[in-house]
């Protein structure tokens, strides 16, 4: 036997709602409503738990109202050879790996404006041995041609040998960052891929080509980042 359950796709808990919208996590909007600085329809809510109808009722914070807008997450691997212009603007087209798919405007900014200096790391194959001294380059900086040499990177050497396999994490996201600063020391990257992205992991069993929604998990991380923490 079959069940169908009707849901009423409009309706989505206060607390959500509120971190959805980029007022912080769901225990800190929950201390927004318990303080009750939340009202529903200019009723002061209380319980976290409260559905609000997004379409018809009226949610204000501190008399604020915000309104609801449907956001969408999701975490693809990347192959090499897809373009991805739209949605990440460092991604190039042969690198691999993690990429965050959202139609939340703000959240891509504070995760990609090489302003915020959110932690990327990307697991590399280089043409060349990877020494001691090139940790130390990374970690000083590099010139690339830009006006500024490169903020601090931190280079972990995998394997060194005549190809070689490191991590690297950077906290900019220039233009073919990594490739650049490999080639300003004489080394070619023959591989790269996305593996992390602030809070975010590129999870072992996803496919390359394939995605997935974010996590309950991950999207609170993602909201912390959102809401400036
Ligand atoms: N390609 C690079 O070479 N560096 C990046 O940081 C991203 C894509």
């Amino acid at each position: 036997m079959t069940v169908y359950v009707e849901r009423n796709i409009n309706m989505i808990r206060l607390d959500k709602f509120l971190s959805e919208m980029g007022l912080g996590t769901r225990s800190e909007v929950k201390k927004l409503i318990k303080t009750g600085q939340i009202a529903i329809n200019g009723t002061v809510a209380v319980k976290p738990e409260t559905k609000v109808d997004i379409d018809a009722d009226e949610v204000s914070v501190n008399g604020r109202i915000v309104k609801y807008q449907r956001y969408e997450y999701y975490l693809f691997n990347k192959p090499s050879g897809c373009v991805s212009a739209t949605c990440d603007n460092v991604l190039d087209i042969d690198t691999e790996g993690l990429l965050l798919i959202t139609n939340d405007g703000a959240l891509s900014h504070e995760l990609l404006s090489p302003s915020k200096h959110v932690a990327k790391t990307y697991y590399a194959r280089i043409d060349g041995e990877v020494t001691w001294d090139d940790i130390i380059r990374f970690k000083e900086g590099i010139d690339i041609g830009e006006e500024r040499p490169t903020k601090p990177a931190e280079l972990v050497i995998k394997k060194s040998g005549s190809v070689s396999e490191i991590e690297l994490t950077i906290t900019e996201g220039k233009f073919h960052q990594v490739k650049r600063m490999f080639e300003a020391l004489g080394k070619r990257v023959i591989y790269l891929k996305r593996i992390s992205m602030g809070p975010l992991k590129l999870p072992d069993d996803l496919k390359t080509g394939t995605y997935r929604a974010l996590t309950q998990a991950e999207t609170d991380m993602l909201m912390q980042i959102k809401s400036g923490k």
